[in-house]
């Protein structure tokens, strides 16, 4: 199939590029003018931003499915943590609505999308579906704002019909070129010891490893199946697991243990949140109707073995 990937310089796309190439697909890389040394059949230049110019490129690669995995979460020097969230949402808000327009002029079929599965509102059970509430008025204004606008490309990815649409929420994502990553800012945050256990730690966090999110976005480009998808690993694990275990496998000091209200201060509101309230998500439904299933079931074995693929 022709298939075009928008986000092919991301996490997520490095990964998934060679799977969708391996699985025979010709793929168009599409990047905002970095991707030289992308490996890909084709490569063209757009900003999901610049409506016309991604039209065009869009409709040169007349593809049969369009893949989206545009985030601008990496940040530049010098940026806020405000202005990174803040060029993210509106990625999501306006660059998506732009990329379903030019999917749906040039002819596409299909549209896969990325978002999040810890975006929940923390009420009911500890582990929920993808019908739970999302997260829009959290009080702190950064999460409210990403909310929203993860809300918003779920929204405009859906309501294409004619485009078979597929949401894939991805767990927090582990390995390499992730925050998770060694020299990622929460590797060298724990391997500092600047990551304090928060309060009792009972908050969930359902990780992911890199490769099974690129697995599940290269079997949505053939699947049939529509809708919204938690792609999660099978172990939503509370922080006084996880925190600690990567702390010991990064060969970092323990954690030390803050209150609540000194670890807000410290790590700001949605550390303490993940730490503290944060719920997991369950992967029922990727199993049951989309037929995918984690290849690192635990987060506990995969975390330790990206960090040894890393350092050999
Ligand atoms: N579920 C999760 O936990 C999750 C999901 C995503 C990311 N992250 C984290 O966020 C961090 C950054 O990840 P990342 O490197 O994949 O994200 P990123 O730097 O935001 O890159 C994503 C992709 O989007 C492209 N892009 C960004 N803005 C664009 C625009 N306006 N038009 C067209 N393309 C655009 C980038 O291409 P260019 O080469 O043109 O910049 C890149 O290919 C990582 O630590 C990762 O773990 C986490």
């Amino acid at each position: 199939m022709r298939v075009l990937l928008a986000g092919a310089t991301g996490v997520i796309g490095r990964e998934l590029l060679p799977l969708l190439r391996k699985a025979g697909h010709h793929v168009t890389a599409l990047a905002r003018g970095s991707a030289r040394d992308v490996d890909a059949d084709a490569v063209v230049a757009a900003d999901l931003l610049d409506a016309p110019g991604l039209a065009a490129a869009v409709a040169a690669a007349r593809p049969e499915v369009v893949v989206h995995q545009v985030t601008a979460l990496r940040p530049a020097s010098g940026d806020t943590r405000w202005e990174v969230f803040e060029r993210t949402a509106h990625v999501r808000r306006v660059g998506t609505a732009n990329l379903v327009d030019a999917a749906r002029a040039a002819g596409a079929r299909r549209i896969v999308a990325q978002s999040i599965a810890f975006a929940t509102t923390p009420s009911g059970d500890p582990v929920l579906g993808e019908d739970a509430p999302l997260f829009v008025d959290a009080p702190d204004a950064t999460w409210a704002m990403t909310v929203q606008a993860v809300a918003e490309l779920e929204r405009l990815v859906l309501a294409a019909d004619d485009l078979a649409p597929i949401v894939l929420r991805y767990g927090s994502l582990y390995g390499q070129y992730t925050l998770y990553d060694a020299s990622g800012a929460i590797g060298q945050a724990v391997h500092l010891g600047r990551l304090p256990l928060v309060g009792d730690g009972a908050g969930l966090t359902s990780f992911l490893h890199v490769r099974d999110a690129a697995l599940a976005a290269a079997s949505a480009v053939e699947h049939a199946a529509t809708g919204v998808f938690n792609i999660v690993d099978d172990e939503p694990a509370p922080a006084h697991a996880w925190l600690p275990g990567y702390a010991e496998l990064l060969g970092a000091p323990e954690p030390k243990r803050v209150p609540v209200d000194l670890g807000e201060r410290l790590l700001g509101w949605y550390g303490a949140f993940q730490q503290t309230r944060q719920r997991g998500a369950s992967n029922a439904k990727a199993r049951a109707e989309f037929g995918w299933r984690p290849t690192v079931p635990s987060w506990q074995d995969g975390v330790c073995q990206a960090l040894s693929e890393v350092s050999r």
